[in-house]
Parts: C-alpha cells; structure tokens; sequence
C-alpha cells in the first residue's frame, strides 16, 4: 500500500509518523513546499512544488501508484486538490472544495448552522458591502469581525484585543470589505476555548480528545496571535475547565453539520472536522470549523492513536467508519512549539532576521520532535519565517508532560523562542478559574 501526504508542516509530520506506524507497512510518499527533514526521512520518495500546481501532484501520485492521499494543510484543500486528485481515481482523507468551505467561508458555515437549526451560533450577519454594518454594530455589546476567506489562522479581530471601539470596528469592516468577498460580524462571547477534532466518513463522525491551544505568541497569553503556540490535552480525555457534557455538545454539533452540509451539497464529508468552540456560560459556542487537523493540536491526538490510522483512513473513504472502533491513549500531552525569535514581530524590530536563520537540534530527551517550517539544506537546517519545531511531552500527568516538553525545549539552539507557560499548573489553573467565574 502506498500513502501521499500533502503538506511539510509540524501537523504533516505528526501524520507522516502515524502512517509508517501502520502495521501494513505502507510507502509513505510526500508533496511538500519545503524540504521538512523529519517527513523525508520517513518517505521512500518526496517531491518539493506548489500546493496550486494540482497537475504536478496528481502527476506524482500517479507515478508512485499511491492508493489514496492524506492532506494536511487548508491550503491545497482550498485549491481543490481533493477535487482533481478524485478525477485521477484516486480517493482522499480531507474535503472537497466546496466541502472545504466549512474552513474557508465563515459566512457559509453560520449560514448553514443557522438554516438546519444546529445550536452553537452567535448572534451574527454577513456583508458583503457596507450597507447595514453601522446598525448591527449599535446591537452588539462586543464585536468580532471575521473575514471570508484563509487567513492562516490571523484574520479573526475581536474587540479589545484588535480594536476598541465602534468606529474602529467600522473603519476595520471597510478594510476587509477592500480584500474579502464578504464579512461575518458576530457578538464576542465569554468563555474558554477548546479544539475538538473530528473525524468523518460522511455518515459517522468521531471525536478526538479535546485540546486546548494558546495563540498568542507571548507568556501569559500577551502580544500577537500566531498559528498556535503551543497546546495540551489531559488523560481523561477531557480538559481541566471542561465538563463531560461541553464535549458532547461539541460533537453533536459536528455531526450535524456533518448531516447539514451533505444534505445541503449533496456530497458525503471525508475528512477532518476540527470545531473551534468556546465553553460559554450558556453552553458550547461554534467559534469556526477547520477542515484538517489543528497545528499544533495533531500532535497532541495522533501520537496517542492506539488505532492503526490506515484503517482509519479506509474507514473514512471507504464509509465504514461506524465499524471502526477508534481509540486513543490515555495519557497528558503538552506541545511547545519553537519560534524564530521574531516570529510574529514586525518586519523592522532587530530580531526579525532570525526569522530565516540557522538552528542545530540536540538530543530532545523523552519528548517527540515534529519539525515544522524548516527547510534542510545541504550546509544544514534552517528556519522558514514560522514556527519551526514543535516538542511534545506524553506523561500520566500534565505536570510530567510538560517537564518533558520544557526540558526538550533547551535542545534546539539558534535564535529561537518558546512559551514556557504552556501546560503548567499555574495557567492552567487561571482557566479553570476564569471558567467557574463565568458559570457561577
Ligand atoms: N491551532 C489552530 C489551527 O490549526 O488553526
């Protein structure tokens, strides 16, 4: 059996790693934009090119007679390559395009939660042009604005943290107007958020444990949102501020929007369904849908996949994931992610050129290494403008987890920076707060 993965992240490699685990010994083969070490060294062949040159893929999934392909990234999703990929006869884990609009078209997806009825939505309206905006505003006591489109994960601006007030929400409404087709405006709500990431055939869908991530780039939660920071999920499968009941809400919510939107297109969803929810003091809110696993959230949950994942993937193109019995370790898991020191600083603050420099990695100890937006060349590793290597600490506990992942941190050595916050008990302990300040 051979097996094309699409994508060179962090994200990428965790899959990377879960496919050659596989108990058939597949061939792994990859497309990627940048030569990751850590998904070369796992492949018997990879090809470096476009996620938009769809000819090239389908070209190299031919030749390497791969019988189906995993994406991990929204981009190629975006781009259709599910679409053309099934015109060569070959089947993949991940959305078509239209599908993949759950991720790429917030207004799509409030559209369709709110036509079959599903629960999770805020109070929201579209626009397309200015008109009505100014009054819709005057409704809301908190504002989020979010334009149509990908944005890597950046182009989500909440009162408070982005702009202060309504005239700065408006000018901002107008700016996005200029680049996006449409804009979502929602209430801000109040809660604690959490990543759930499903797994659908199109008729079953699945959940993996829930995590939480940290999207801004500095200790205590300061400073700019990136991609995600870093992230940790706990043994029981549950997070510390969340109750059983906000991860079935959760999950009924992704199933019916698994059921709406075949219903509504008429075709089944393969993939990931990966909701962004917050806990709220009036039940579980939809923050967004993903079309692909998380990063770093991926390398929270495949790690712990006690399931051989090429039966999963057959499950879910094949449709026969309610046969499936999908489990997962349980154990802690913390995720630190390694940055170039500039990373998320603007072009001219004096560390931006780290942002392309060299790294050396050491021995990483106990932790998994996943390497991310690096790119090995021949006189050795360089970073790639993002976030460059994620470690992850699996323990019984969040307290071990996160010692293993701090302590791997120490062995990558160039102009880096990390969140050395992420998973302790001191700010895990703020949320657990801050969530029983909003329910009681
Ligand atoms: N962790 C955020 C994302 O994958 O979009």
């Amino acid at each position: 059996m051979n097996v094309l993965l699409i994508g060179n992240g962090a994200r990428e490699h965790a899959l990377a790693e879960a496919v050659v685990r596989s108990r058939y010994q597949p061939g792994l083969y990859a497309f990627m934009k940048s030569n990751n070490p850590g998904i070369a060294g796992l492949c018997k062949g990879y090809e470096l090119g476009s996620y938009g040159d769809l000819e090239a893929i389908c070209t190299r999934a031919r030749a390497w007679s791969v019988d189906f392909a995993v994406i991990g990234p929204e981009d190629p999703l975006d781009r259709g390559v599910v679409d053309a990929l099934k015109e060569a006869g070959i089947p993949a884990v991940g959305p078509t395009r239209s599908l993949s609009r759950l991720e790429t078209s917030k207004s799509f997806t409030r559209d369709l939660v709110k036509k079959y009825g599903i629960p999770g939505n805020p109070r929201f309206q579209n626009f397309t042009s200015a008109a009505g905006i100014e009054p819709f505003l005057d409704t809301l006591e908190g504002i989020v604005l979010k334009p149509d489109g990908l944005t890597g994960g950046k182009g989500v601006m909440v009162q408070g943290d982005h702009f202060g007030n309504k005239a700065e929400a408006l000018a901002l409404c107008e700016e996005i107007l200029r680049e996006h087709p449409s804009l979502t405006i929602e209430e801000k709500m109040e809660g604690e958020e959490f990543s759930l990431q499903c797994i659908s055939d199109g008729r079953t869908v699945i959940v993996t444990p829930p995590v939480q991530d940290h999207k801004r780039r500095f200790v205590g939660d300061k400073g700019p949102n990136t991609g995600g920071m870093g992230s940790y999920s706990d043994r029981n499968h549950l997070l510390p501020f969340l109750k059983v009941e906000d991860v079935a809400e959760g999950l009924a919510i992704t199933r019916r929007v698994a059921e709406a939107i075949f219903r509504e297109t008429g075709e089944p969803y393969k993939g990931i369904l990966y909701g962004g929810f917050m806990a709220t003091r009036n039940g579980v809110k939809l923050l967004e849908y993903n079309a692909r696993f998380g990063d770093p959230e991926a390398m929270n949950v495949l790690p712990l996949l006690k399931t051989d994942f090429i039966d999963l993937c057959r499950a879910v193109i094949d449709g026969t994931l309610d046969r499936l019995c999908v489990e997962f370790e349980r154990k802690a898991t913390v995720c630190k992610y390694i940055v170039p020191r500039g990373y998320g600083l603007p072009k001219d603050h004096p560390d931006a050129a780290s942002t392309s420099a060299r790294i050396e990695v050491g021995d990483v100890g106990r932790a998994r290494l996943y390497y991310s937006s690096v790119d090995k060349k021949a006189d050795g590793l360089y970073m790639t403008s993002s976030r460059a290597i994620g470690v992850v600490g699996i323990a019984e506990t969040l307290a071990e987890a996160e010692k293993i992942a701090e302590d791997a941190v120490s062995a990558v050595s160039g102009p880096v920076s990390h969140r050395p916050d992420i998973g302790t008990a001191d700010l895990i302990e703020t949320r657990v707060e801050h969530m029983k300040r909003i329910r009681s």
